[in-house]
């Protein structure tokens, strides 16, 4: 699983990389516009590289012209991107490709899983519970506790999250959430902006935690909005110093690894006022809009863009990659 990355200085190395981008999840715009972005990334830096929207032009492409690697941006699970089913197909087809393999991205997709392996070990998460179909919504929330957060399970980019401070907006919290296929989830929610608690998220590349990312939005939550389009987020790399800084990294590679995740990556974690770390998600093929995270984090130890492009690209060239 922690295979090593074989570093390569000649683009030819690569071959023939396809940029699977697109698809057919919530998440399309914003993977369409992460994968031109990677797609320029590895032009400028020479490989012989090419778009290709979705799984079944993939499977075209696969079977008309060969392809020798694939970079895969394709965000979310519907249209099997992110969620172990194009890493399956890759698999079978004995072509490498970027980030995790099939359990990882399986597990990762998948929130509710995700906690279940945590907990397993002692990895710290909010408190949940799984809101079944037809569940009393209105128990959950009394044994959880008020204020909550309710969000579907195999999700992303905030669709269908919603935070709820009181019992009035419970229904329509689920309401939302049901439209999304997939289990859904009610979560204790981690308030608090001061003392250093609120959001953060660590990238991980190559087994290493990179500095963490304090997100501190200008509305109320890391919603899509203040995802993609506000210009006003603050993010503030390092998001932690010294001790803090080193136990929000080990967290993260931890709860990378507990998945069965590898090459890159990104964790989602919130703190508290008391300085408790509690994991959200893990995210397999995180963006790489002018927005996203991983590139910010990177940048912070002078990796520009094209060369954490380029460093992913060699997490598929791993020596003993077994998924
Ligand atoms: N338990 C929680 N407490 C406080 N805020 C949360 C909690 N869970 C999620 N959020 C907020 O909702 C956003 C989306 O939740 P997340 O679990 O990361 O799902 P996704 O990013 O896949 O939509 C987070 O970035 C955070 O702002
Ligand atoms: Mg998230």
């Amino acid at each position: 699983m922690n295979a090593v990355s074989k570093r390569v200085s000649d683009p030819a190395a690569f071959g023939r990389v396809a940029v699977l981008l697109g698809g057919t999840s919530s998440e399309r715009e914003v993977s369409l516009n992460s994968g031109a972005n990677v797609l320029a990334a590895l032009l400028a830096r020479g490989v012989n590289a090419f778009a290709v929207d979705g799984i079944p032009a993939l499977i075209e492409v696969l079977a008309r012209q060969g392809v020798d690697r694939v970079f895969n941006v394709l965000h979310g699970s519907v249209g099997g991107g992110e969620d172990g089913v194009v890493q399956g197909l890759l698999d079978a087809h004995g072509i490498p490709y970027t980030g995790s393999g099939v359990l990882g991205s399986a597990l990762a997709m998948d929130k509710v899983r995700s906690k279940q392996v945590w907990l397993s070990l002692g990895l710290p998460t909010p408190r949940y519970l799984r809101l079944a179909k037809g569940a009393d919504v209105h128990a959950a929330a009394c044994e959880l506790g008020l204020p909550v957060i309710v969000k579907p399970s195999c999700e992303g980019s905030s669709v269908g999250v919603t935070r709820v401070f009181s019992d009035e907006g419970l229904e329509a919290a689920v309401a939302l959430a049901s439209r999304y296929p997939g289990e859904l989830l009610m979560e204790q929610l981690i308030e608090g902006q001061t003392q250093g608690a609120g959001e953060y998220t660590v990238a991980i590349l190559e087994g290493v935690a990179l500095p963490s990312i304090r997100i501190v939005p200008a509305t109320e939550y890391y919603d899509y909005h203040a995802k993609y389009v506000a210009e006003d987020t603050q993010y503030l790399c390092p998001g932690l110093s010294g001790a803090a800084e080193a136990e929000m990294g080990a967290l993260a590679l931890a709860a990378f690894e507990a998945l069965g995740c590898s090459g890159w990556g990104r964790v989602d974690v919130m703190r508290d006022a008391e300085g408790r770390n509690f994991l959200l998600e893990v995210n397999t093929a995180p963006g790489m809009t002018s927005h996203s995270l991983v590139p910010k984090a990177a940048a912070q130890l002078g990796i520009d863009f094209n060369s954490v492009c380029w460093r992913i690209l060699e997490t598929s060239m791993a020596v003993g990659r077994t998924m």
